[in-house]
């Protein structure tokens, strides 16, 4: 056999043992014995290196580490979906399905384990893969395919024997099993890493990496779950198109069922949340769909969920834990947060020890007492909570809580208005309310000031170098380099980064200065509203803030107070004279949106095409006649007829006219923040 044939027949016998463990689960060979295979092609390539081809099972792991991620537009958006908490919203799905549809008998549906990973698109270009990315917000997501290609579980080739698309873009889940990732684990605790709280934050942060040669290391799997766009074959149903993937070479969960009407979304939804612990990998819920293709396209979206899927939710994990005590938090705002202190225990896959309690209505309501057992609960992300007291272990003795009558960091009288659920810290210059201004004026979302957190604000507040945010500029690089573990690299550093976010845009500056009722969405409005110009939001009345859409009352007057207080307009003059400058408003260049073709087609409602076209050419986009296959996105108003058409045949994004409008709104303040 020569050189190049045994190349051959490793690579054939590598892929064929590849499909067997991830996608048939039907292993012939030891692992052991697949990475003899892989060593000996490794050994054969070396000494060949011309024979070397890309989708070679060693070629997996090839390009050298990035700088940062790039990013992708999806040909179609990577939609979410809406939940049900219950039986009854399964129920109340299964009619809504069926009185848009106008069918009575039962509806051919799908049901899906719902996998806690990462959503993923693959991009398959006549066979290959071309490049694959995250959901990201759903319209543009990471580029990471160098870091999916290390997956073994995802072909670099498609398998043949099916049609294969000129595109194919297939969505699916990346995950980590239990048993895979309690071993990556030990393995780091072994070697001093700090291990991973849970498999979704685990794979997640392995598909965040810059080299892909970590994530290569990372026992990372995929299931395939939906399709984006695919060019030269059409399929009837969901079904139908997820028989298809394994053909490909693509692993499909083998719990997916196909059967009809509620009483079968419900049967499966039982099934897997009893099953749940057993299961190789966590489910965080189920997944139903609509099987046929034509049916979901009648049914269609609503703001990024599609009418034909919703996610069944398994209820929280709850478990009991003692509360050890109550520590009360004092924010920026001189909210008064209780917090309780728990025996850690793990929930979901985290090990928690501490739980806001919100307020002092929610304790009295709960009763939560120091010494209390308490049910808690972490739903996903969800910062955990207490459920209930389990007041039959309550230990004889306990008292009533209740928040303390004076801060408890700078002894001040709290007060707590009536009809207001926070109780506040009623001194400005209370030092747990100047650092977390100050913190929060320095964090990465408002001016970014990288090494301002807060170790450094708490000893410079300390040493009373600093007690408001204007200080933050009057530092000096002696000042600084004089702290605690501060070396003169670092302080240089420091200044360096001071004199950076002096350059910053208005939305970011307006957040920053932390105004109550001024969130960063609000922060956007308002650059644009005023184009960018301080002096002129200064200026500005509250008739002329409440015509802003999105602004209310209760905003406009939190502005006009804030920029009345004599001691704020003084912090902002001094801002000023520090050399502050805001970034003009509209920087089409730096928008997600520049060079995009739109198409508009039938008749808008909310406003005018002019409008429309003048919206699309701000974000360096441009508005065209007539449909191709340069066109982006297709917004398609009342009555669209053959563009419409002609958009769905060529995969083009169509947008509703709703759905342009919101992305006018992200983009245009995207394109104005760096
Ligand atoms: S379908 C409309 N199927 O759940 C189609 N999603 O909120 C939306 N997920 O971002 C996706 N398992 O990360 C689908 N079998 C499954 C899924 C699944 C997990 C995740 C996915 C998505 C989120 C939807």
């Amino acid at each position: 056999m020569s050189v190049a044939e045994e190349i051959s027949r490793l690579r054939k016998a590598l892929i064929e043992h590849n499909l067997r463990y991830y996608v048939e689960d039907d292993p012939i060979i030891s692992d052991g014995e697949y990475d003899r295979l892989l060593r000996n092609l490794e050994k054969l390539e070396k000494q060949h290196p011309e024979l070397i081809t890309p989708d070679s099972p060693t070629q997996r792991v090839g390009a050298p580490p990035l700088k940062t991620f790039g990013t992708i537009t999806h040909r179609q958006p990577l939609l979410s979906l809406a939940n049900a908490m219950n039986e009854e919203e399964v129920y109340a799905f299964d009619t809504a399905v069926k009185k848009s549809l106008d069918i009575e008998t039962d509806i051919d549906y799908v049901a899906e384990p719902k996998l806690d990973g990462l959503a993923v698109e693959l991009v398959y270009e006549n066979g290959n893969f071309a490049y694959g990315s995250t959901r990201g917000d759903g319209i543009t997501g990471e580029d990471i395919t160098q870091n999916l290609r290390t997956i073994r579980a995802i072909p670099l080739k498609l398998r043949d024997g099916l049609t294969i698309p000129g595109i194919l873009e297939v969505r699916g889940e990346v995950f980590m099993n239990k048993a895979d990732f309690e071993k990556m684990n030990a393995r780091r605790l072994k070697s001093g890493e700090a291990p991973f709280a849970n498999p979704r934050n685990a794979s997640a942060g392995s598909l965040r990496q810059l080299d892909a040669r970590i994530t290569a290391t990372r026992p990372l799997r995929i299931y395939c779950y939906s399709k984006g766009h695919i060019t030269d074959m059409t399929f009837a149903s969901h079904y139908e198109f997820l028989s298809a993937l394994p053909r490909w070479g693509f692993p499909v969960n083998p719990l997916i069922e196909r059967g009809r009407g509620a009483k079968f979304m419900v049967e499966f939804f039982r099934r897997m949340e009893a099953r749940r612990d057993e299961l190789p990998y966590d489910i965080d819920g189920v997944v139903f769909k609509v099987n046929s293709f034509a049916q979901q396209a009648q049914l269609g979206v609503r703001s990024r969920n599609p009418r034909w899927a919703i996610a069944g939710k398994f209820k929280a994990q709850q478990v009991s834990t003692i509360v050890n005590d109550i520590e009360v938090q004092v924010g920026r705002t001189g909210a008064l947060t209780p917090v309780a202190k728990l025996e850690p225990v793990t929930v979901g896959g985290v090990v928690v020890s501490n739980a806001t309690l919100h307020n002092q209505d929610e304790i009295r309501r709960k009763d939560i007492r120091i010494g209390d057992t308490v049910l808690i609960q972490r739903a996903g992300d969800v910062i955990p909570e207490v459920v209930k007291v389990i007041t039959a272990k309550r230990p004889p003795g306990t008292a009533v809580y209740f928040l303390p009558d004076d801060c408890p960091v700078c002894g001040h009288r709290v007060s707590r208005p009536d009809g207001e659920a926070v109780a506040r810290c009623q001194n400005m210059a209370c030092p747990a309310q100047v650092k977390g201004r100050i913190e929060h004026f320095a964090a990465k979302n408002c001016l970014n000031i990288e090494g301002f957190g807060a170790k450094l604000v708490d000893q410079l507040v300390e040493k009373e170098l600093l007690s408001d945010v204007a200080d933050i500029y009057d530092l000096t690089r002696n000042q600084l380099a004089g702290l605690e573990r501060m070396g003169e690299k670092s302080a240089a550093n420091i200044m360096a980064e001071i004199e950076k976010s002096k350059h910053t845009t208005l939305a970011r500056f307006i957040f920053a200065l932390g105004i109550r009722n001024v969130g960063e969405h609000a922060a956007k409005l308002l650059e644009q509203a005023f184009a960018g110009k301080l002096e002129r939001l200064r200026k500005t009345s509250f008739d002329e803030l409440i015509a802003i859409p999105e602004i209310g009352d209760i905003m406009a007057q939190s502005l006009l107070d804030f920029f009345a207080d004599p001691s704020n307009a003084g912090i902002l003059d001094r801002l000023l004279a520090a050399g502050f400058t805001f970034q003009t408003v509209i920087k089409p260049k730096d928008s997600a949106l520049a060079g995009k073709i739109f198409v508009f087609t039938g008749s808008l409602e909310k406003i005018s095409r002019t409008e429309a076209k003048t919206m699309v050419e701000k974000q360096g986009a441009r508005a065209s006649a007539s449909v191709s296959s340069k066109t982006n996105y297709v917004v398609a108003g009342q009555g669209a007829g053959s563009k419409l058409t002609k958009a769905q045949t060529l995969g083009i994004r169509i947008l509703s006219e709703e759905e342009f409008l919101q992305l006018m709104s992200n983009k245009s303040s995207d394109g104005t923040t760096p």
